[in-house]
Formats: C-alpha cells, structure tokens, sequence
C-alpha cells in the first residue's frame, strides 16, 4: 500500500526514482509523484492515474537534473485520487517536500493547528499536516533529520514518511513506524524503498530498520536513531533474489510468470526442511518443544488469500495432531476479545508481512502472553520480527497484486507447521509423516503438470467471457480452495463469484442455480470417507437444474467426468493436499478471463498488495 522511494548519490535520481516506483507500483497506482532538489530548490511533478501519466508529464516538461530525490505511487486513503492530493506534499514556503505511506491517525487536530497558525493546506491528505510541522521544525533552525525526529514524536498511527529539503541537498531522511521501509546500501549512493524491490537493480545490500526509528542517508553515509535521537542500528541483510525475480520474463502479466513459477516455489518451500529419511527440521521455530507439546489451541490469523490458507491449515493440522485449529480474519479477532492463553499457538500468515491487521492481531495475541509463529514470504518483515517464530515460505518476490505462489508456499508452510507438531507431540508414527513428506515432495512436480494443460484452461475462459455470475463449489479442504477460486475471479475480472461448502448448496445457495451458469466444483479424491460421492450428487444436483458445470477432479475419475460439461483432470494426490494442485487451474482461469476482458491483472482496480492501513 503506497510505494516510496529515496535516493542520494551520482545517478540522475529521476531515473532511479522513477525506475524505484515502477517497480513497486503493485502497491498502489491512484498516483504518482516525483521530488527532486536542484540548485537550492525543488522541482516536483505529480499526476493521479498510473505512473505512466507522470512518465508522459514528465516527458513533455523535463525536470531539471538532480542526484537526490524521492517518489511515491499511491493508493488512496484520505482524499480521493486527484493531482492536489497525489504525493509529494510541500510544506508552506515549499522547501520541503514529504511522501508517505500509512494513516496520520490525529491529523484533524493537527490540521486545526496549522490552520490557526496561518498555514494554508492545499490536499485533502493526513501526508501533508506532516510536510508543514517538518517546515515549521526546520524553520526553527534544526536540521532534516532533528526535525523528523520531533515531527514524528507529535504523530499518531502507522507511517513511513520520507523528506528532501531543498537548503540540504544531499540527504534523504526517512521515518517509520508500523508501516515498512528498507535502506538500500551503495557504494557512493543510498537507496530507501518500501520494499527491496524499489533498488534491486542497483544494490543487494540491506539494511531493515526497527520500529519507531529514523534514518538519514547521504551519498557516504546512514545513520538511524530513534523517534527520541538515541543512535541505533539497523539489521544488515543481503537480498537472496535479484533483478531476474523483479521482472515478467517473457510473460504478460507478473501474475502469469508467479503461477508458472509455482513448481519452483513449492519446492523451494521444502528445500532444507526435513532430513533424508522424512523428519522435520524447522529449524527457524524457536518456539521449544516442551511448549509446543503444551498448546491446547491453536488460532490462525490472516486476511484475504492467506485467510483461505489458514482454513487449509485447520483441516491438515486437527487432523495430524488433535488440537484444536480456529481460523480468523485477523480484522475480527481483536475486536472480538478473544479467549488466549499461554497456551494458544497464534499462526499469522501473510505474504507480505506487512498487512496492518494481521500485525494488529499478533500484537494483541502477545499481549495477552500467546506464543505468535509467523508465516511470511517476506524476509525481516514486521510480522516476523514481531513474532516468537516464523516459517518463510521461500517463494521469492510476488509482485501481481492476486497472490498465487504466495497462498501455494502458505499452505506448503502450514502442512510443515502441522507434521511437525505432529512429531513433536508424538501423534503420528515417523513413517506416516516420512510418508506424507514424500507426496509433498511430488507436489512440484504434479503442479507442473497442471500447468501443462494451461491452454484448456484458457479456452474455458474463452468460453465464458461475459458471464455474469460464476460459483465455486468444494468440500473439506476443497472448500477453501473454491472460496479462494472466487476470489481470484473477484479481484480481476470483476465478475460476482462466490465459493460454497457443497453441503451447504441445498440450503440455499442452490436457488441461485440457473440455465447456463458456470459453476467451478473441486471434487475431492476418491476412496476417502463418503466425500467424493456427496460431491457427485451435488454436481449431479445443480447439473439437474441447468448449471454449467466445469468439474476439477482427479484424472480418470468416470463419476466426475460422467456430469462435466467441463471436466479439468488434476493428478491424484491425497485429500488434504489437493488444494495445492486444484487452485492452479482456478489461478490460469481468472487471470485469462480477466486479461480477455481486457482488465490490468497485475493492477486491479481499488486493490494494493499489502494493506498497511486498518
Ligand atoms: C491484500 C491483497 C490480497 C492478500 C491480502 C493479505 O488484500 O490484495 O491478495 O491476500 O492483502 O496479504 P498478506 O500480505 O498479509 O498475505
């Protein structure tokens, strides 16, 4: 959500800023703005609309040349997304120019100051409160840095803010808390990004910073202190990903490339994590074992795709260890008071780790002395560092805005996180779980394989361009997996769908059944309790009563095949890992949809990738 850039060194910074920008453009596109000092001044453009209409303005009026600058794409919050209040905001005599990601949670109050003191604010934004106290500051004779410092120590909320000031011309100062910032680490340069992504071009080295702290960087040079100017230090880390993962690589759309990565994902979720012989080591739970033998509950937190994770979760986890698994939008837990001990397990999924509302719910599990495990995709994120424990799902950068390889690794780390409680607790033999850990070790292979039939997929969508409305229907873990398929369809095509527990069907949501109307049905294995045939009857069910069916099952499969108009075949794989092959027909279909409709798939209307507001 809002994606920043910072820079200082001896490249024309409106090229690494712009470049910075494109790359995290996946955060928000309602605008986009650049800032950049030159000769004791500033000289700034900003245009609502996708980075490509600041492009053009800034191809049509050059900006002046400059090796220090800032850049923000934005997704809306306050004020709609208009050219007044896309960022960089200015404060009153323009010597200062701010971006900034987050919610200024007292900017009314503060708004009022300033306007008693004569200020004249020009946005609907919180951002720009920020810009006029850091000129004030600055007025008072402070530098940048001291003035952040103070600024930030007045201000409520989450916030990432990064400032120029045109009398200092060699420095970029940055703030955070609750919201993400990186330092890029030069040689004669710096960087500050939203995410690594923003100067992966330029440098691997890196530098995370803790919450509530400041960072100033010059061409020489960084140096963070605290909200109150203690010095402190940042966490140094190299970027075990380049350039290469930050781009389409021949593909339409960066969606399309993560889903055909997702055998490489998958496997790279594996790698390391057990022994030769199939025993887990999860080496990075640094929860000990005698407490993990003393969880009685386990609950899991997550928004959107990473929620559906969880509900894959809870179905492989009760059944391998017998605790109890709950799983919750990490929106509602909070406010709902939830019951927490000492011994309830809080997995937290979330790709980006950076999703405000998944971070809220851990902070409150805490505090009420919950053991917190991470799953994250995101190295160093707040989410992990505020966790005991953290599962990474190795699934390298995701950057389409609908996650995929991201929701796959989830639910790798979740069967992981499952069998290893399992071992631990002692309740499966060793060779059930080296077994288990054997078919995981297929999965790569058979999502290939689903991959391989992409194009009947695509002609499926071909089909159904101009569908109204499309269901997903599935059972037990293939429940999730339909919500999850609407999802999908949802976010990019635009289209009504809704996912439904099969069972459910005939309590009401079979009224919505009429001639023509495709419905998605995952069908579980066969041979499995009665699952497989409830599922038969239920398709046989709507089928009766004019639906389109389009029927994932497994290959070879007569029954299932037999009440298809559609019939997807998935290569067989136990119950409760289906949902790792059966989404990835459900991915290809939406995002061709969506691109016949001739949709953004990678940038979706009103959606960010990682909602760093509650
Ligand atoms: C946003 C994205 C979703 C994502 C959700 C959770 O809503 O649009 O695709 O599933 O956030 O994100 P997280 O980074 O916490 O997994």
């Amino acid at each position: 959500m809002c994606g920043i850039v910072g820079y200082v060194g001896m490249k024309q910074a409106q090229d690494v800023v712009i470049e910075g920008l494109r790359r995290l453009e996946y955060r928000g596109y309602d605008s986009a703005g650049i800032a950049l000092v030159h000769e004791g001044d500033l000289a700034t453009d900003k245009r609502a609309g996708k980075l490509a209409n600041l492009e053009k303005a800034i191809a049509e009026t050059p900006l002046p040349s400059s090796t220090t600058g800032i850049g923000h794409t934005r997704w809306a919050t306050h004020g709609a997304p208009t050219d007044a209040n896309a960022h960089p905001h200015l404060g009153n005599e323009s010597r200062l120019a701010l971006v900034h990601n987050g919610i200024i949670e007292n900017f009314a109050e503060l708004r009022r100051e300033l306007e008693a003191a004569g200020h004249e604010l020009r946005s609907e934004t919180d951002t720009e409160v920020a810009a006029h106290l850091l000129e004030s500051e600055l007025a008072t004779g402070v530098g940048l840095t001291v003035a952040m410092q103070r600024v930030c120590g007045r201000l409520e909320g989450a916030f990432t803010l990064v400032a120029v000031d045109s009398h200092d011309p060699d420095r970029v100062v940055a703030a955070r808390r609750n919201s993400p910032l990186v330092v890029g680490l030069g040689d004669g340069e710096n960087f500050l990004g939203s995410d690594v992504a923003a100067f992966i071009e330029h440098t691997r080295e890196a530098l995370e910073l803790g919450q509530d702290q400041v960072v100033t960087i010059t061409r020489d040079g960084v140096e963070v202190t605290g909200f109150d100017g203690r010095p402190a230090a940042g966490n140094r880390y190299y970027v075990d990903w380049d350039l290469s993962a930050a781009e389409k690589d021949g593909h339409d759309w960066f969606m399309r490339k993560e889903i055909f990565e997702q055998p490489a994902a998958v496997a790279a979720a594996l790698l390391g994590r057990h022994t030769e012989d199939g025993r887990l080591q999860l080496d990075e739970v640094r929860i000990d074992d005698a407490e993990l033998r003393d969880v009685d509950r386990i609950i899991v937190v997550g928004c959107g795709t990473a929620a559906y994770a969880g509900q894959v979760a809870k179905y492989a986890i009760e059944h391998w260890t017998r605790i109890p698994v709950e799983v919750e939008l990490a929106h509602e837990f909070r406010y709902r008071d939830p019951i927490l001990t000492r011994n309830t397990l809080v997995v937290a999924i979330s790709q980006s780790g950076e999703t405000a509302d998944t971070l809220m719910a851990i902070r409150h599990a805490r505090a009420q002395r919950s053991k917190v495990l991470a799953i994250c995709n995101t190295n160093g994120a707040t989410i992990p560092r505020e966790s005991d424990a953290v599962i990474y799902t190795h699934a390298g950068p995701e950057i389409g805005v609908a996650s995929t390889k991201g929701f796959v690794t989830q639910m790798v780390a979740c069967y992981l996180l499952g069998l290893y409680l399992a071992q631990v607790r002692g309740t499966m033999y060793g060779d059930e779980i080296s077994r288990i850990v054997g078919d995981l070790e297929q999965v790569p292979g058979q999502v290939g394989r689903v991959l391989e039939r992409a194009d009947r997929v695509y002609q499926l969508a071909e089909e159904l361009v101009g569908a109204k409305a499309v269901l997903f229907l599935g059972r037990h873990a293939g429940y999730p997996v339909a919500m999850e398929g609407a999802l999908k369809l949802k976010e990019l095509a635009y289209i009504h769908a809704e996912g439904f527990a099969a069972g459910e069907l005939k309590h009401g949501p079979i009224a919505l059944i009429e001639e023509g109307l495709p419905v998605f049905c995952v069908v579980p294995p066969r041979g499995r309790d009665q699952l497989h045939g409830k599922m038969i009857s239920a398709i046989q069910e709507i089928r009766a009563r004019g639906a389109r069916t389009i029927v994932l099952a497994e290959e070879g499969d007569p029954a299932a095949a037999d009440y298809a108009d559609t019939f997807i075949a998935l290569p067989r794989v136990p119950t409760l890992l289906q949902p790792l092959v059966a989404v990835i027909p459900l991915q290809l279909f939406a995002c061709q949809l969506a691109t016949l409709m001739g949709h953004d798939v990678d940038q979706p209307r009103n959606l960010a990738k990682s909602v760093t507001v509650e």
